[in-house]
């Protein structure tokens, strides 16, 4: 496996090689995704908004939990959102899903557009980190919560292909970022991971979850 054209197309999946990248993180990522959904507390009225959701294959899982719920995802790549859109076509006429093609750093949105954000292995491609923590706080309403996920940097339990243009964090960085935000930080979660193969090897991997809360 080429991990270096693999890490690309994490970053930004592109044509057919970046569709079955993003099969292969689903199958990565469901864990984490589901953890997210969860750690947002989600209540039947909630406005979502996802930040980076691939191809949307767990969109049907946010929506599982009340029938009001909106949701809304963002994503750089046009890949992706073909995907998406395809995956979700029957809540995307009802007017639950929508699809947009947009980055993190300069959202097209109303300030307190949302009230629950997330966002799940995306922080490693974030070319302006503090720009778009600002951006989430902008959108979010008054008491609006973010749950930022993510992989922290361990050494020794990277995956093959985080070595090429990923920025690692560990759990001290993202929180040093958080901090120069206003943003509190309501916990921070760490959970081993059910046993994943990939590329013919078995990891246990940790994820850690930011729940954070906009305060004024
Ligand atoms: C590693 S994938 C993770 C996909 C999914 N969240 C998961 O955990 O399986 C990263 C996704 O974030 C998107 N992405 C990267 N940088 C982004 C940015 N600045 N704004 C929005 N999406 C971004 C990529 O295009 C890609 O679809």
């Amino acid at each position: 496996m080429d991990f270096e054209k693999v890490a690309k197309q994490l970053a930004h999946p592109v044509g057919s090689f970046g569709i079955e990248v993003a099969l292969g993180m689903n199958h990565l990522n469901q864990f984490i995704s589901k953890n997210t959904y969860d750690l947002l507390q989600l209540g039947d009225s909630d406005k979502v908004l996802e930040v980076g959701m691939g191809n949307g294959k767990f969109i049907k899982d946010i929506l599982s939990y009340g029938d009001n719920i909106s949701y809304t995802g963002i994503d750089i790549s046009e890949t992706m959102i073909v995907e998406a859109k395809k995956l979700n076509e029957k809540p995307i006429d009802s007017r639950r899903v929508d699809i947009i093609h947009a980055s993190i750093e300069k959202m097209p949105f109303w300030e307190e557009q949302f009230n629950k954000v997330c966002t799940i292995n995306t922080v490693y491609f974030w070319k302006a980190p503090l720009i778009a923590l600002s951006e989430v706080y902008r959108i979010l309403t008054e008491d609006g919560v973010f749950v930022l996920s993510f992989r922290p940097y361990i050494e020794g339990q990277s995956l093959d292909f985080s070595q090429y243009g990923f920025t690692e964090y560990k759990a001290e960085d993202i929180m040093a970022l958080v901090n120069k935000t206003n943003f509190k930080i309501v916990d921070t979660i760490n959970i081993t991971e059910p046993p994943v193969v990939f590329n013919g090897q078995t990891h246990n991997l940790m994820s850690q979850y930011y729940i954070l809360r906009k305060t004024r």
